[in-house]
C-alpha cells in the first residue's frame, strides 16, 4: 500500500482495477470501478463485507448519473440541486449498466456526488463512476483520516490518497427516492429538517434493521470499537468508574482523577462533535491504558440524531 497526494497515481490504479482509498467530505471511501465486477468484488473481500450489503456509487455530477438509472425523478433533481455536491445519497431505480454485485441484486442503486476536491479531481479523469463504501473493515469504526485507513488494510489497497481530515466525519444521509413521499434510510449530515425545506414535508425515517432485508445496510451492530463502549446516564459518570476507563463527552465535563476524558466539542456544538466522533473512538481504541469507554446520548435533535444512531449500533450494553 502507498500513501500520498498524487491524483494521477490514484487514477492509474483505479483504471487498472485496483482498490484506492479516497477522501470525501464525510469519511474515507474504498473506491473501485463500479462498472467492473472484478474490481467491485475486491472491495467486498478487503472489507470482509457480506455480499448482501450494497455499495454507494459516486459520480462527478448529476448528468453523469443518467446513463446508469432508469430516470431521475424531479424530487431527486431538487435534492441534488440543493445539497450536491455534498453529503447526500439518493436511491434511484438502476439500469443494467450497474452490475448486480454493486447493489446486492436490488433494483435500486445508491448514488452520491461527493464534494471533496480530490475525489472530484479523480472522477473527472475517469470515464466510469466509483463504488465506494467507507474504508473500514466491516463493522469497525469509520475512517476520517488517512491513518485510520492505513492501520486497517494492507496490500489489498493499492493507494491511499491523502486529502486530510474529513470535514463532516459522519457518513452521508441516504434518502430513498424510488417512492414518494421519500424516506430517510440513514441519518447523516443532512438532517430531516434540512430536507424538509426542499420537500415541503418532513420525510419519515424508515424503521430498518438487519432483520429487514429491504434495507440491507443498516446492520444492528456497526461502527464498533474493539473495546467495550457503554452509553450511560450522565449521573453514572460522577460515580467512580473502573480502572482503565475513558469518558467521551459531548461538551465540557467535570473530571475525576484516574479517568481519561475526551471532550468532542468544548462548545457543545453538534457539527464539531460529529467531525471528532469517529476520530476520538479510533484514538481511545488505540490507547493501551484504556480498557473501556463510557459516553452519554447526544441531544436528540439535528445531527444529534445521526450520532445517536451510530452509538446505538456501536455500543456494547444492548
Ligand atoms: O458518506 C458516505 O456515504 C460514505 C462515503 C465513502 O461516500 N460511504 C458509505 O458507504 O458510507 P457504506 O458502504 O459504508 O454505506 C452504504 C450504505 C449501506 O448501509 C448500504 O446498505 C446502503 O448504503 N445502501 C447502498 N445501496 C443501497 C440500496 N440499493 N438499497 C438500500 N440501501 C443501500
Ligand atoms: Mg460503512
Amino acid at each position: 500500500m502507498h500513501l500520498g497526494t498524487n491524483i494521477d497515481m490514484a487514477v492509474e490504479e483505479l483504471r487498472k482495477g485496483s482498490l484506492v482509498a479516497l477522501p470525501t467530505e464525510t469519511v474515507y471511501g474504498l473506491a473501485a470501478n463500479a462498472t467492473d465486477e472484478m474490481s467491485v468484488t475486491k472491495i467486498f473481500a478487503a472489507k470482509k463485507r457480506p455480499f448482501f450489503d450494497p455499495l454507494i456509487v459516486h459520480f462527478k455530477d448529476v448528468e453523469s448519473i443518467l446513463p446508469f438509472v432508469e430516470s431521475i425523478p424531479q424530487v431527486a433533481y431538487s435534492l441534488f440541486a440543493k445539497f450536491s455536491p455534498g453529503p447526500l445519497t439518493l436511491l434511484l431505480h438502476k439500469n443494467d449498466q450497474i452490475p448486480g454485485i454493486v447493489t446486492s441484486g436490488l433494483a435500486s442503486v445508491a448514488v452520491r456526488i461527493p464534494n471533496h476536491p480530490d475525489f472530484q479531481a479523480v472522477l473527472r479523469q475517469l470515464n466510469f463512476p466509483l463504488a465506494a463504501p467507507s474504508a473500514n473493515v466491516f463493522g469497525y469504526i469509520s475512517p476520517t483520516e488517512p491513518a485510520h485507513v492505513v492501520k486497517q488494510f494492507g496490500n489489498e489497497v493499492a493507494y491511499v490518497l491523502d486529502g486530510g481530515r474529513c470535514e463532516f466525519g459522519l457518513e452521508s444521509t441516504i434518502v430513498d427516492c424510488t417512492l414518494e413521499p421519500v424516506r430517510i434510510l440513514r441519518k447523516g449530515a443532512i438532517t430531516a429538517e434540512m430536507l424538509a425545506e426542499v420537500l415541503g414535508y418532513i420525510p419519515e425515517e424508515a424503521k430498518v434493521s438487519s432483520s429487514q432485508p429491504t434495507a440491507p445496510g443498516n446492520i444492528d451492530v456497526h461502527y464498533a470499537p474493539k473495546k467495550p463502549l457503554f452509553v450511560v446516564d450522565p449521573k453514572e459518570l460522577i460515580e467512580p468508574l473502573p480502572e482503565g476507563s475513558a469518558v467521551m463527552s459531548f461538551g465540557k465535563i467535570s473530571k475525576t482523577s484516574g479517568v481519561f476524558y475526551a471532550e468532542l466539542s468544548p462548545n457543545a456544538e453538534l457539527i464539531e462533535a460529529a467531525a471528532a466522533f469517529f476520530r476520538t473512538l479510533h484514538q481511545l481504541d488505540e490507547m493501551s491504558s484504556i480498557r473501556q469507554i463510557y459516553t452519554t446520548w447526544f441531544p436528540e435533535q439535528g445531527l444529534g440524531k445521526a450520532l445517536n444512531d451510530k452509538l446505538r449500533r456501536a455500543k456494547s450494553n444492548h
